[in-house]
């Protein structure tokens, strides 16, 4: 099928378009710069010129394809979320007015942290908070809402994703232990983050739109929840900067608005994800992954 591609260029979404052209699919993608359109088509897409913030762009590039996996989101400041929630809602909205009433699945990247809290296991059947984050952005929220206006969509829930190009959660818990000459965690640091390589978590988006059920609720999760304590002692020992413990009020000042991915503790389940999809990761885990000097030379 010919596959739409938002975010092409991005960590999770290149990773998207080279597993799809892999698989024997075709890729169209969204590309808002020159450079971006160059290196999409390098990876063997067709390059779909506009951006989120053009959602006519968006709606021809929808139009012309079977399918629309979304990965596209400008996550370089934290402070603009609800702005570019808003550009992105108007975006997936345009997808919907050309899908509606048809089988063709839009599939969306999600996210757990920030928006789930501590507590048990949290598995595909949970519903997410109807709230947005404390980062004003909850993207299932649309595309569930788009699923009950009779959309084809589903979600893939993303926790911490790493691999070559991260340049997301683990790359600024770095920064913040470079900038500190220390490596925080919070109280006994066995609050636990859910993983996934990025390579793994491009397989699930594939399979979810070959599966092409609507409202489905996907967990791109490999590893249950690794304990933050095991990932501040890594970054210590690579920046040759003690792990230290902190206080909640310390790490506020250590993680600033990034607090709430380093103190929350979300374990979560892909259980029914494998069995639906038959996904199963064969990618590195987190400790084995961020252990390389590729995440510590910038
Ligand atoms: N990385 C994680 O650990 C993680 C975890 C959970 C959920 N997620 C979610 O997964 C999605 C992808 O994340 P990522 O880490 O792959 O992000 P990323 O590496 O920053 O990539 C973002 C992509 O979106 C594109 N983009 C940004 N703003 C755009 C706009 N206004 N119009 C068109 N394209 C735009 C970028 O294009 P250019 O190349 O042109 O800049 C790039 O292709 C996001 O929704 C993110 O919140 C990520």
């Amino acid at each position: 099928m010919r596959v739409f591609v938002t975010g092409g260029t991005g960590f999770i979404g290149s990773a998207v378009v080279r597993d799809l052209i892999e698989a024997g699919h075709e890729v169209l993608a969204l590309a808002r710069s020159e450079d971006s359109a160059a290196s999409l088509q390098a990876a063997g897409a067709t390059a779909h010129p506009g951006s989120l913030e053009e959602p006519e762009r968006v709606r021809e590039g929808a139009a012309r394809s079977d399918a629309v996996i979304h990965t596209a989101f400008d996550n370089k400041s934290i402070t603009r979320f609800p702005r570019n929630s808003r550009i992105e809602r108007a975006a997936l909205q345009a997808v919907a007015e050309v899908f509606a009433g048809t089988d063709r699945p839009l599939v969306a990247a999600g996210g757990f942290a920030p928006v789930i809290a501590s507590g048990p296991v949290f598995t595909e059947d949970d519903l997410a908070s109807s709230k947005a984050g404390p980062v004003g952005r909850n993207v299932e929220r649309t595309i569930m809402g788009l699923a009950e206006s009779g959309v084809n969509a589903s979600i893939v829930r993303m926790p911490c994703v790493h691999g070559d190009g991260d340049r997301f959660t683990l790359p600024r818990f770095i920064e913040f232990a470079r900038k500190h000459s220390t490596s925080g965690y919070i109280g006994q640091g066995e609050n636990r983050l859910p993983a996934v390589h990025h390579t793994d978590a491009a397989r699930v988006f594939r399979l979810a739109v070959e599966r092409a059920v609507p409202a489905g609720r996907y967990h791109a999760v490999a590893e249950e929840g690794v304990p933050y304590r095991s990932i501040a002692e890594v970054i210590g020992r690579r920046l040759g900067v003690p792990a230290v413990s902190m206080s909640p009020l310390k790490a506020r000042r250590h993680f600033g608005l990034y607090t709430a991915y380093a103190e929350g503790d979300g374990p979560a389940s892909s259980t029914t994800t494998r069995e639906l999809l038959g996904w199963v990761p064969e990618g590195p885990g987190l400790l084995e992954d961020l252990d390389r000097p590729e995440y510590f030379t910038s």
